[in-house]
């Protein structure tokens, strides 16, 4: 099937789009307002864009607690969901009032931050403290009026709790994880789930001198 995507008429019971775009990571973004009130919520239109330096990027249905927090601040932290902690990353996005601080709704702890003034999840396996890059409006088009904001981050800080580093890797399938697919879907990322490919290598002909076979080896 095909359909024009500004139309959306795709005839299906419901919009198929963010079932496709998957497994999206999810951004548990804490942040605080100038008056000091801390905020956390989750985000599924995020990743992360760069590496040298590192950056990330999500993408807000409108101006939400979130959004105008980091407008008054510049700073945020995206801590990592894992599927230990998915109970208490739902909660979190409870639609509550601006006051409101999702952190003991949700049963979590809010801990101090090393370099931002945005709390972090203590419980969190793992959080990148960001400065706002910048705030990018997505303006609706045709018969779509809601104006997305994308807000880019530049990752000034990273926190790993120790448990997972294992033989100076990242142990992710200990950490499994959790990402959005469609509808009210999830995905938990478990050593069954991984796999590894070598990235090939040709010489100047074109010809391989590394295929994709896994070797064991990190690179
Ligand atoms: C897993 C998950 C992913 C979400 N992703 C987004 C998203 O990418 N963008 C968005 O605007 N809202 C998203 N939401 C909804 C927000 O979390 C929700 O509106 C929340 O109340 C916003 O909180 P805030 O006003 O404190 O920022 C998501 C909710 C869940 C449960």
């Amino acid at each position: 099937m095909f359909y024009d995507a500004l139309e959306n008429k795709h005839g299906l019971p419901h919009d198929p789009f963010k079932a496709l775009a998957v497994p999206r990571p999810i951004g548990w973004i804490s942040s605080v307002s100038k008056s000091g009130q801390a905020n956390l919520a989750p985000y599924s239109f995020f990743n992360a864009v760069a590496e040298k330096p590192h950056y990330v990027v999500f993408g807000s249905a409108g101006i939400k607690d979130t959004l105008a927090n980091i407008e008054e601040t510049g700073e945020f932290v995206c801590n990592i969901a894992t599927y230990e902690l998915r109970e208490h990353m739902n909660m979190s996005s409870a639609a509550v009032p601006r006051g409101v601080d999702e952190f003991p709704l949700a049963g979590l702890t809010a801990t101090k931050s090393t370099i931002v003034s945005a709390p972090r999840v203590k419980e969190a396996a793992a959080a990148f403290e960001c400065k706002l890059h910048q705030v990018m409006p997505l303006p609706g088009v045709g018969r779509y009026r809601q104006s997305y904001h994308l807000v880019i981050g530049l990752v000034v800080g990273i926190h790993i709790d120790d448990r997972f580093i294992k033989d100076g890797l990242i142990d992710t399938g200990a950490m499994q994880p959790i990402a959005r697919l469609g509808y009210m879907d999830y995905a938990v990322v478990t050593p069954e789930t991984m796999f590894s490919i070598n990235r090939p290598e040709v010489d100047g002909n074109g010809q391989p001198v590394r295929s994709g076979a896994w070797d064991g080896k990190y690179r």
